[in-house]
């Protein structure tokens, strides 16, 4: 520090004291985690969602996806009820959407227990460990037609790897990781024009594909988190 530029110096130090900076650059991980105590009531303490679908894995999402949902749970462009209430301006302010986002977005969930070493057994760290797993079950489905088809249609904005990923426009996100029931529930809203994907037609291109294409994708799907 002393070798740098009295002014360069003087601007660094109020940057780092004003609190709208550091609020704009840095969300509050410890608030996050806070805010996320009502949220895990139905998502899992840790993001992890229900395995029936109803409500949907958090954890390792991208934050800015997970924040432009939450703002589009607020102002009803997406519809969702049950947590309608959660998302008003009083109960969720934007500094704690970021906060809650960047938490979530934080969280690692594995896919399976790490082998038992018996010199290190540690029976309640190995019980939070299993509260961090997560796997998709396989889906039923032909996996060789639901490659061919995620690939052509699906991979080029969710990712190759299914990981989601951003663009320019919007924020893109993952389904590998996401539970099925989930996934096949969002694909028959956005079909009936309830749930607004990446274009305003795009209802008539999903129902355009049929049932089966979309089961063997989330055959597909669930494989991808195998690794
Ligand atoms: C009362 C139950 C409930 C609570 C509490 C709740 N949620 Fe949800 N959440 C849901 C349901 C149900 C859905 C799925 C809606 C749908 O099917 O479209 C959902 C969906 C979401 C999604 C969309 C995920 C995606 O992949 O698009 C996000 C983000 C989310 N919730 C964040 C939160 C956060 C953050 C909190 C805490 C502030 C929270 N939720 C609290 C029920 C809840
Ligand atoms: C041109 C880019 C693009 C393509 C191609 C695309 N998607 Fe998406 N998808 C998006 C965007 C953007 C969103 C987020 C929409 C939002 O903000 O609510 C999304 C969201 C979704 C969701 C909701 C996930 C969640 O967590 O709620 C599902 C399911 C989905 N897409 C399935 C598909 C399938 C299946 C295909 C291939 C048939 C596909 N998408 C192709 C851009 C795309």
């Amino acid at each position: 520090m002393q070798r740098l530029p009295a002014a360069f110096a003087l601007t660094f130090a109020l940057l780092l004291a004003s609190p709208t900076w550091a609020a704009e650059e840095e969300p509050d991980l410890e608030l996050g985690e806070k805010i996320n105590m009502t949220c895990a009531g139905c998502h899992g303490e840790n993001g992890q969602g229900k395995p029936n679908g109803e409500y949907p894995r958090l954890a390792g999402m991208d934050a800015r996806y997970l924040a432009a949902q939450l703002r589009d749970f607020k102002s009803r462009k997406r519809l969702n009820i049950p947590m309608f209430p959660y998302t008003t301006e009083r109960e969720l302010p934007e500094e704690d959407i970021r906060a809650v986002a960047a938490y979530l977005a934080s969280i690692r969930l594995k896919s399976r227990m790490p082998p038992v070493n018996e010199n290190t057994f540690d029976a309640l760290e190995r019980l939070k460990l299993s509260r961090r797993i997560l796997n998709i079950p396989r889906y039923p489905g032909d996996l060789v037609k639901g490659k061919r088809f995620y690939r052509k249609e699906c991979s080029n904005c969710h990712g190759r790897d299914g990981r989601g990923k951003h663009t320019r426009k919007n924020f893109i996100p993952m389904l590998a990781g996401q539970h099925s029931a989930y996934l096949l529930r969002q694909i028959s809203l956005i079909r009936a024009g309830k749930r607004f994907h990446d274009e305003p037609d795009d209802d008539e291109l999903f129902s355009a594909y049929s049932d089966e294409e979309f089961s063997d994708m989330l055959a597909y799907l669930s494989i991808l988190d195998d690794e």
